[in-house]
């Protein structure tokens, strides 16, 4: 017998914008950060740029062809932000905005329930040269694009996430140096998490304002954050970065205030206000989760911690990330009963090295899947809310940092050519939502 899922439970795969899009100079589209960062040296492996990535901009059509053919019943995208306001405000750009329309039309008549993430981590770059998210303006800016995207393609879409992951790309771009822009300064860390916090809090309102029968929330990543060993500086270390990864984005938008451990560092951003403007009530929680994170102290680091080693014995993917389903079901747990929204994960996958075809056959990823799904089902049955559940990713993309050299897709894409291949993977998830094997 197979798993019963809730009733309504939504499967479905996540993409984003500048990791697949590729048509970078194309119909109006002006250069995101992103597009800044493949273009300094020594910024993404191998010098990969997201200049053609899947070339999905001229292949929607077919990956909304594959993704029906596998009986995908929703699907998480992003819109690029400078494709539509290629100045980032502004004069609007008819040609991307189409582009959208007819994305969203094609999954539409498939069956295919669009999900519109409006940030996936693109910002353009004329906004960036005013700031960036450092610019307190940038909190009017977000809402004219989300009023934009509401306006135009609410009456198709009801799905809605403001953000993709604000403290991964906050903590990345202004502390790691991993992320665009690699500012790295903790005034331009601290200003960048709190408008980014306002931007989710206009945006949610903004959306809702426009959009009848819209269901809103932010998309986060959260996961344990593990001290490398057992000293003292260590659990320092674990516990800050733990702030900044998990509590630094959840906790004010849901909760209204700022974690105890940074509260001090962000008062000096905040205006009298500023809290209830961005704890704007959520119609759930996205969550982005892979594995745990391993956390060590670095006096020269900007805060003083610094990415850990995960133990040598622990189970790792081809790209070394670590696998431990039983966190991920304690984090469903955790997260139910503290935030009591419905949670959809919007983010789960396993990525892989192989650069041939020899990655059609991924019996790995059908492994990794296979156990966080069932660490989902057993969340599930000891009461935490999922509704929800998308692979990261349709298709093997421009992995940030790491380019090309990281596939995370259920289908493989040839990179030369652009051609597609449904993955075992790709296969066994089909058949998974239609209930053709169990996990
Ligand atoms: C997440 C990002 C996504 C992708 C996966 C592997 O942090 O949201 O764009 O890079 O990791």
């Amino acid at each position: 017998m197979t798993t019963r899922w809730p009733t309504g439970f939504t499967w479905g795969v996540s993409t984003s914008s500048y990791q697949i899009e590729g048509a970078v100079a194309e119909d109006g589209r002006k250069p995101s950060i992103w597009d800044t960062r493949c273009r300094t040296p020594g910024k993404v492996a191998n010098g990969d740029t997201g200049d053609i990535a899947c070339d999905h901009y001229h292949r929607f059509g077919e990956d909304t062809a594959l993704m029906h053919d596998l009986h995908i019943p929703a699907y998480r995208f992003s819109v690029a932000w400078p494709r539509v306001l290629p100045n980032g405000k502004g004069a609007t750009n008819e040609v991307g905005l189409a582009f959208y329309d007819r994305l969203i039309d094609g999954l539409l008549a498939a069956g295919i329930e669009p999900w519109l993430c409006l940030y996936h981590w693109d910002l353009p770059q004329a906004l960036e040269d005013l700031g960036g998210w450092t610019n307190r303006d940038i909190v009017g800016w977000f809402a004219d694009y989300a009023a934009l995207l509401a306006r135009r393609y609410g009456d198709r879409v009801k799905r809605w996430a403001t953000i993709n992951e604000p403290s991964v790309f906050t903590l990345f771009g202004y502390a790691m140096d991993w992320s665009a822009p690699g500012q790295i300064d903790r005034t331009a860390h601290l200003k960048a998490i709190h408008h980014v916090n306002l931007a989710h809090g206009v945006a949610v309102d903004t959306l809702r304002a426009l959009v009848p029968g819209a269901r809103v929330g932010c998309i986060h990543n959260r996961q344990r954050v593990i001290p490398e060993s057992n000293s003292d500086a260590d659990a320092f270390a674990a516990r800050k970065l733990h702030a900044f990864w998990n509590d630094a984005f959840p906790e004010p938008q849901l909760n209204g205030v700022y974690p105890a451990a940074l509260a001090d560092d962000l008062a000096p951003f905040i205006r009298p206000g500023d809290m209830a403007r961005i704890s704007r009530p959520c119609d759930y929680f996205g969550l982005n989760h892979y594995g745990p994170i391993f956390a060590k102290a670095d006096p020269a680091a900007l805060w003083g911690f610094a990415w850990g080693g995960a133990p040598a014995d622990a189970p790792k993917s081809d790209i070394g990330w670590p696998i431990f389903p039983d966190m991920f079901r304690d984090e469903l747990i955790d997260l139910s009963r503290r935030y009591r929204l419905p949670i959809y994960v919007t983010e789960n996958g396993c990525g892989g090295r192989a650069e041939t075809g020899a990655e059609i056959d991924d019996p790995h990823r059908i492994k990794y899947l296979s156990a966080y799904i069932r660490a989902m089902r057993a969340a599930i049955a000891a009461g935490a809310d999922v509704r929800g559940y998308f692979v990261w990713s349709l298709l093997d993309n421009f992995e940030w940092g790491s380019g090309y050299s990281n596939r995370f897709g259920l289908v493989f894409v040839d990179f030369a050519t652009g051609k597609r291949t449904v993955k075992a993977s790709g296969r066994w998830f089909s058949d998974l939502i239609a209930g053709r094997v169990d996990i």
